[in-house]
Formats: structure tokens, C-alpha cells, sequence
């Protein structure tokens, strides 16, 4: 199959140019990139996509697809359709199901449940240790073998410095990272927002930013002992961004991300939507100087990549009390509005920057060789994003089935119109197409 993607501006993230270009691909690869006008040819499929921005296809290095066990909230055939339409031609599954990733079996359980069912590339992530209990290492080297990218007990911190330090050295071996969820559960203390002076103001029980921030010192220095890869992820103050600058100044193995909804908003979002469980996210949002850090380091370059953690929840665990509800926002359908409105917009990043955060990035961290980039050769995972236009978020409306999100009713900018995988496309003028 032949398929030209006409007129669009392709931004590359390896230059850093956004160029006027046409993308010949054939039989799920890029053949090769020409500036337009492309010779016709009746054979080829055509998209027209003017006036639009073409990206390698946005890969997710952080996202719960909730199958296996809490099919309710999530599976694999809702969550990649979620994806495709924000633009993800290829995800990262997290181990917090049930029963968890945390052996051969399940891993290949998810990439046949998403060779049958998935819209998009599923990549597994196994946990780091049996059942996400935070004891014992699960089987990292058969996992890796089986098809795992990463290791990750997300959702839970590992408490044991000792195991985090082991688990650093046994994904070395297999060339994996280890995923982190800093959060230092003595200080966390049951804590439901950030503490600071909106949980003192609404009488919510208060996560100090110290919670995570001891925790990612902890494993930077381990990083830096046993040379294992360390990713963090979902960064969410100012002095985790100060760690991670004096970890990447000395070399160290460490990169990180932050998410679409950490860039976002501030903790005073639990007053002003007066406690909508819809806010209620580990890491919680923080304060207005940390909003203003991760911008910063955002446009500095210092985040390596750009992570949903979409987390879907039923309803039934978020319409209780604030200090009841489960944690995590659904983020897939949100992400490239989000992203265009608060940091395009605003010029902290151009379209090159987007592509390094978003497809480049977690390429390089899975060690993706063909994607991530747009080149000949390559795979044709792609996304068209119409950068003017604007919509309003309607989570009645969401592929996902999870509605949990603090963005309902707003008005973002920056539309995925088309989605295309390994030469497929999975979305069309912003629709699923019919398989
Ligand atoms: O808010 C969150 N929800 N943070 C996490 O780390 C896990 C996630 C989930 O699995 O629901
Ligand atoms: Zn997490």
C-alpha cells in the first residue's frame, strides 16, 4: 500500500528544522521525503495536509491500559483508540494490573491481546519486583526476553534502596531502564494534594514536595553507582528539576519526563473546581514557582520526553470524597491540546521541540532505532496535527472509557487530524477510521 502526505510541515527533531515537505510511504515504511510538488501517481492513497504539521508518530513512554483485570476502567482495544486519536502511534502498557506484569506470561498476554486488539504499537512494561510489593526482584532477564522495554512498579514507590539499587543492576544487564515513581511513602503520609497553602485553606491532607524529592536523590545516586539507567518520571517540582540538572551536569545515566497535565495546572485547581476528584493525581499538581520550573526546563531541554500517565478510573472510584477517590487523570486525548496550548502557543517550544519530546524522546529511552524520527527507512508511524484549530474538551466524548479529567469544558488548541501506523491510518480527519 502507497499512501502521500501532501504539503504538510514536517518538523524533525533531530535538526530541529520544520520544513515544507511530501512523505512517500510504502508497504508501512518511509520511502522518502520531497519537497513538494510529489510526481502524481494513481496508485498511492493521498492526504492533503496543508496548513498542517506532520510529526514522527507520537509514542507514550507512560500509560495504564488497565488489561489485564480492571478491564472496567480500561483495556487495550479503549485505551489504543484513545491513543490514535491523540495522536500515540505507539504506547508504553505500565504493570499495575492484575494480576501485575511481573512475569513472561503476562507479557506476552499483553502483545497478543494487542496484536488482536490494539489500534496502535503496545509496548509492555514489566514491574520491577513479584506483585509490585516492593520485595523481591520479579524475573527482569525473561521479561526483557519475552519483550519488555523498561521496569517499572508505577503506582508504587520502591521503598527499599537496596532493591532499587539491584533493580538498577539487573535491567543494566538486559539494557532496560527503570521507570521511577519517586514518592517516599513516610513523608507522603496519606496526603491527597500538595501540600502547601491550598490543602491548608481546604483542610485536605497535604504530599510535601520533599515526598518525591528525596526519592529521586536516593536513586540518582544509585544511577550514578551502578551505572543502571534510571528514568524518572512524572516530575512535578522545582528541586526535582535542580537533582536531575546536577545528575545530568555529572554524566549520569538519568533522563525524566513530566506530564501534559503537570504542565498544565497548579494545586489551586482542587479549590477553583471546588474538590472535582478529576484533580486528584499522584504526583499532585504543585504550586504556581513548580508550574513555572517545569515550562522552564521544559523549553531548556533538560526533560528528555513528554509522558501522559494516563490512569483511567470508573466512575465509581472517583464520585466519593476527595480523600476517597482513587488517583490519575486520563490523558491521552488531552495531550497534544494541552502541549500546543501551553507551551507552542506561548513559544516555550516550536514543532521540532514536540517531536523531541514526544516521539524522539521515548524512542531513544525504549531504544526504538526505526521510529521516533522522520526519515527514509524508517517505520510510517506518523501524526498530522491541524496547529490552529480549537475544540473543546468533552470527556463524554473520550474513546477511553475512563471521564476522570479536570479539563472538561476547556477550549485547547491544536487538533490530531490524522494518525497513521506502520503506513496505516487509524484516524482521519480526526475520526477512528473503520478497521
Ligand atoms: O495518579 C496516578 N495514577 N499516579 C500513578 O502513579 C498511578 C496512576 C494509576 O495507576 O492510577
Ligand atoms: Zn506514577
Amino acid at each position: 500500500m502507497k499512501l502521500i502526505i501532501k504539503g504538510g510541515l514536517v518538523a524533525d527533531p533531530v535538526t530541529g528544522k520544520t520544513e515544507l515537505l511530501d512523505v512517500v510511504v510504502e508497504d508501512g515504511r518511509v520511502v522518502r521525503l520531497d519537497k513538494p510538488p510529489t510526481g502524481a501517481d494513481r496508485t498511492a492513497m493521498v492526504i492533503d495536509a496543508t496548513g498542517q504539521v506532520v510529526l514522527p508518530g507520537l509514542i507514550d513512554a507512560h500509560t495504564h491500559l488497565r488489561e489485564p483485570g480492571q478491564e472496567h476502567k480500561e483495556d487495550i482495544a479503549s485505551g489504543t483508540a484513545a491513543a490514535a486519536l491523540g495522536g500515540f502511534t505507539t504506547v508504553a502498557a505500565m504493570a499495575n494490573t492484575d494480576p501485575v506484569i511481573d512475569s513472561r506470561t503476562e507479557v506476552e498476554f499483553v502483545l497478543k491481546r494487542a496484536a488482536e486488539t490494539g489500534l496502535v504499537n503496545v509496548l509492555p512494561v514489566g514491574a520491577v519486583t513479584k506483585g509490585q510489593k516492593g520485595e523481591e526482584l520479579a524475573e527482569l532477564g525473561d521479561m526483557a526476553e519475552a519483550g519488555a522495554v523498561a521496569f517499572s512498579d508505577d503506582g508504587q514507590a520502591i521503598a527499599n534502596a537496596e532493591l532499587m539499587r539491584c533493580a538498577l543492576e539487573y535491567a543494566k544487564m538486559f539494557g532496560r531502564p527503570i521507570i521511577d515513581h519517586c514518592q517516599d511513602e513516610s513523608l507522603t503520609n496519606e496526603g491527597v494534594m500538595h501540600q502547601g497553602y491550598w490543602s491548608t485553606i481546604l483542610g485536605l491532607r497535604g504530599i510535601p514536595a520533599a515526598a518525591e524529592e528525596v526519592q529521586v536523590a536516593r536513586d540518582i545516586i544509585l544511577a550514578g553507582r551502578t551505572g543502571g539507567r534510571l528514568h524518572l518520571t512524572h516530575l512535578s517540582s522545582a528541586g526535582s528539576l535542580d537533582l536531575l540538572r546536577w545528575a545530568k551536569e555529572r554524566g549520569l545515566p538519568v533522563t525524566a519526563d513530566v506530564t501534559p497535565h503537570h504542565l498544565s495546572l497548579t494545586d489551586e485547581v482542587v479549590r477553583r473546581l471546588d474538590y472535582d476528584t478529576g484533580t486528584k493525581v499522584n504526583p499532585p499538581f504543585r504550586s504556581q514557582r513548580d508550574l513555572e520550573a517545569l515550562r522552564q526546563a521544559v523549553g531548556e531541554g533538560l526533560i528528555d520526553l513528554i509522558a501522559t500517565d494516563h490512569a483511567p478510573h470508573h466512575f465509581d472510584d472517583k464520585d466519593v470524597e476527595y480523600n476517597y477517590a482513587s488517583f490519575g487523570i486520563v490523558g491521552l486525548e488531552t495531550a497534544v491540546g494541552l502541549v500546543v496550548t501551553n507551551l507552542v502557543e506561548p513559544g516555550i517550544l516550536d514543532w521540532a521541540g514536540v517531536a523531541r519530546l514526544m516521539s524522539l524522546g521515548p524512542a531513544r529511552l525504549f531504544g526504538l532505532k526505526a521510529k521516533g524520527r522522520l526519515e527514509a527507512g524508517g517505520d510510517a508511524d506518523l501524526t498530522i496535527i491541524d496547529p490552529k484549530a480549537e475544540w473543546t474538551v468533552d470527556p463524554a466524548g473520550f474513546a477511553s472509557k475512563g471521564r476522570n479529567t479536570p479539563f472538561g469544558g476547556m477550549v485547547l488548541r491544536g487538533r490530531v487530524t490524522a494518525t497513521i501506523v506502520r503506513g496505516r491510518p487509524v484516524v482521519l480527519d480526526g475520526k477512528l477510521v473503520e478497521q
